[in-house]
């Protein structure tokens, strides 16, 4: 299981659009239009009154007292509450802790509606992956590469439930720690042949040898993170040429989530910077996925509400 510091962090992650960072949010100012429905515009410290920030004070002390009691939130205060380690802690859903309540706490953080929601994201997401690979012809193995898996146990659990040679997965991501705990699982489950790792940078991606072009590539958990639009147009369209003729681009979106205010003012991201996402209807980024040459783009939403999984083709 991961460890866990005291000590403050400030890490600054070079060579990558701007994540949902105090800069940004001007930017998204104009999503406030958004704001109807169920879709929520960027929330953070600026947009708080004296006794607000009282209360954003009184709950960030209250997680690092009380909180650190749950492994789940020393792990988001090691890694950043919206890493891959933090995620994988999350699918896995085992409640762990300290000093008698720690296991209770643990608990309660581990129900809160957003990792509810990404549970059943990582769960429609395997099952649309599946049925990516199902519609291909079994003459050669399925190549599928996440560009920000974290330790990747979806593709896992993906890569155990197909049969022998079907599907040869490629997780990356930026952040080390998530590689080698990926790596170490994939290894424990016998998988090391089938699901690879290494790092590299999603909106860098290296090229694949010409024949190895993925037929699925997934971005899950990567685009909500992104104050900023123009970043996320141009991936899908340099996405769209590194897939295989008849590729599929699988990405998530964020079209809701009630606790972004929370989250924006309590919680630090993996740089120790104010963790802030943008939701997004999905009918935005399926039209950048079609003005990006995709022809095929449906989105299906997870039961709890917050994410939609989209499939785009052609
Ligand atoms: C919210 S997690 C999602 C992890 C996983 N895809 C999932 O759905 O559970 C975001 C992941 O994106 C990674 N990440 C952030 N920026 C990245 C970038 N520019 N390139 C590659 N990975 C990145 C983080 O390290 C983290 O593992």
């Amino acid at each position: 299981m991961n460890t866990t510091s005291n000590s403050p962090r400030s890490r600054k992650r070079p060579g990558r659009p701007k994540t949902a960072t105090p800069t940004g949010h001007a930017n998204h100012a104009a999503d406030a239009g958004r704001s109807r429905a169920g879709e929520t515009a960027p929330a953070g410290p600026a947009a708080s009154g004296g006794l607000a920030r009282l209360k954003w004070a009184a709950m960030r002390s209250l997680m690092h007292t009380v909180g650190r009691t749950s492994t789940g939130i020393r792990i988001g205060y090691e890694h950043g509450f919206d890493s891959g380690s933090m995620l994988d802690y999350v699918y896995a859903n085992r409640a762990h802790g300290s000093l008698g309540v720690g296991r209770l706490v643990d608990r309660a953080y581990l129900n809160a509606v957003g990792w509810r929601a990404i549970r059943a994201r990582g769960e429609l997401l395997r099952r649309t992956l599946r049925a990516e690979i199902d519609r291909r012809p079994d003459t050669r193995p399925v190549r599928v590469l996440d560009l920000a898996a974290g330790p990747g146990r979806y593709l896992l659990d993906l890569a155990a439930a197909c049969p022998d040679g079907r599907v040869r997965v490629v997780c990356r991501d930026l952040a080390a720690p998530g590689l080698a705990q990926g790596r170490a699982m994939a290894r424990e489950r016998g998988l090391a042949d089938v699901v690879r790792y290494e790092r590299g940078n999603a909106f860098d991606p290296a090229p694949p040898p010409p024949g190895e072009e993925p037929d699925v590539i997934v971005v899950s958990g990567l685009y909500e993170l992104l104050l900023e639009d123009t970043p996320i147009r141009s991936s899908m369209a340099r996405l769209r040429g590194l897939l295989a003729p008849g590729g599929t681009l699988v990405f998530t979106t964020q079209t809701r989530h009630p606790q972004l205010e929370f989250i924006a003012n309590v919680l630090p991201n993996r740089e120790g910077e104010p963790w802030r996402m943008v939701c997004r209807p999905v009918a935005v980024t399926e039209g950048w996925a079609r003005e990006a040459g995709f022809t095929e783009v449906g989105s299906e939403h997870e039961r709890v509400g917050l994410f939609t999984v989209t499939t785009a083709r052609g």
